[in-house]
């Protein structure tokens, strides 16, 4: 049987990650585990390029979606340049060797010190998120003798149709700068004697289903540019950054494709007459990892009610605690075939060895629940489970709260499967405390 997940697939019963058996893997590293496919990853990164092709973009892949430097040299060997939002973030892919003129740097909050570290690297652009960020640069950048090259964040007050913790571009989300206050800074950009002004980025949250929102976007940027600037001022604005957000199916259902997407906004960025930059998370890593879970215990109550509680909680997978996110799952063996498409709204499942399940962790929360309500077959203590969709936002978000160890991390290629993080132990999470203990 074929998952809508690209590399895994169950054949004979069993989950592959591409030719690798799950259980294989687990059963060396132990659970909870994230496991990627690299040649997902590739797939997914080569699609989105080549949807796009049309427009040159470069591809600045949006490192908080997943930051394992195995899986950013992967990328960096395709030849992608990276969106970061922290210092930290930066250190990893200089750490890479990635050549700074491929680094974009975003964020509302970007600290003196982050700004210097960027600009001693001569990264290729900041996406500037306020005026006092811009006189920031600019102060910073005059102290090393450099030139901060930057593009504007505008928020152009569009409703992206996501969910409202993951919605950047509306008016009331602290992102951006207003058409009215980029306008003035553009028509200041002389004053600031260490500015380059480059461009203009826009993103409008994640994920985003439809181009409709990317095109309303940019028919604002279009506007803005024709109707507040000069012919002298806006030929200034060399490259337009489009954002990230591009969706993924975490349901089975068909969702739109990178070439939906690029074939409403290429002829925007056409009109705009500008250099592309994008950058995707979600869509080159998301699908193309899972986390695996191992089956603690089964508790079923008086009233009827099954908890099945494994090993991986909401802090090694924090989207369903957050956001009521969706992420399928399903027994790593198993003869009961994996529905073709789930939805959210749990439907009695059509075959007898199914059950009304919750899936939780051992975290001391009731939010502690990965999959709430689902028609799930029948797994026994010791039994291995595989959320899906795990690759973006999975790994990065997750923390070692009730003092619990990250988990490793795996990446399969063909036959083969490495380590790329190790699982941390007890001693790495107090590391960082013990010397300052008075015993
Ligand atoms: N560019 C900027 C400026 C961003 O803020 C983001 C994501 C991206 C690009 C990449 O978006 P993507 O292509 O991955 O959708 N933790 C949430 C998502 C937060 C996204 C934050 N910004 C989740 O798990 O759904």
């Amino acid at each position: 049987m074929t998952t809508s997940f690209d590399f895994f697939n169950y054949l004979n019963n069993e989950l592959y990650c591409e030719d690798v058996k799950v259980k294989e893997i687990v059963g060396k590293v132990g659970t909870p585990a994230y496991i990627y496919s690299k040649n997902s990853i590739l797939e997914h990164f080569i699609e989105i390029r080549n949807a796009f092709e049309d427009v040159s973009p470069l591809i600045c892949f949006s490192v908080k979606s997943n930051s394992n430097l195995s899986i950013c040299k992967v990328l960096a060997d395709a030849g992608a340049g990276f969106d970061v939002v922290s210092g930290g973030e930066l250190f990893r892919v200089l750490e890479l060797g990635v050549s700074p003129d491929k680094i974009v740097f975003a964020g509302v909050g970007k600290t003196s010190e982050e700004l210097k570290y960027a600009l001693e690297n001569d990264i290729f652009m900041f996406n500037v998120e306020s005026p006092a960020e811009l006189a920031n640069i600019d102060r910073i950048a005059g102290g090393l003798n450099k030139m901060g090259r930057v593009a504007l964040r505008i928020n152009p007050d569009i409703d992206a149709k996501t969910h409202d913790k993951t919605t950047t571009g509306k008016k009331e989300n602290k992102f951006g700068i207003d058409f009215d206050s980029a306008g003035k800074l553009i028509k200041d950009i002389g004053n600031y004697k260490n500015i380059d002004l480059k461009g203009i980025h826009v993103h409008l949250g994640s994920p985003i289903y439809s181009p409709d929102p990317y095109v309303q976007g940019l028919e604002k940027v279009y506007k803005f540019l024709h109707e507040s600037l000069s012919d002298n001022e806006r030929q200034r604005i060399e490259y337009i950054n489009i954002g990230g957000g591009y969706c993924i199916s975490y349901t089975g259902e068909k969702v739109k494709k990178p070439h939906d997407f690029s074939a409403e906004i290429i002829p925007v960025i056409k009109k705009l007459g500008c250099k592309v930059i994008m950058e995707p998370g979600r869509f080159v890593v998301g699908n193309s990892g899972i986390l695996v879970t191992g089956v603690t215990y089964v508790k079923v109550a008086t009233w009827g009610k099954k908890f099945i509680i494994c090993d991986a909680a909401m802090n090694d997978l924090a989207r369903p605690s957050l956001y009521d996110a969706f992420h399928r799952a399903w027994p790593v063996n198993t003869d009961v075939s994996m529905p073709e498409i789930e939805l959210p709204e749990a439907e009695e499942g059509a075959d007898r060895r199914m059950e009304l399940v919750d899936i939780v962790g051992p975290v001391c929360e009731s939010s502690d629940i990965l999959a709430k309500e689902r028609w799930f077959p029948d797994v026994k203590e010791g039994g291995l489970i595989a959320f899906f969709s795990a690759g973006a936002y999975g790994f990065t978000m997750s923390s070692s709260y009730n003092t619990r160890p990250r988990t490793c991390e795996i990446l399969v290629d063909g036959d083969s499967f490495s380590t790329i993080r190790r699982r941390e132990t007890y001693e790495d999470l107090i590391a960082g405390e013990k010397e300052f203990l008075d015993v």
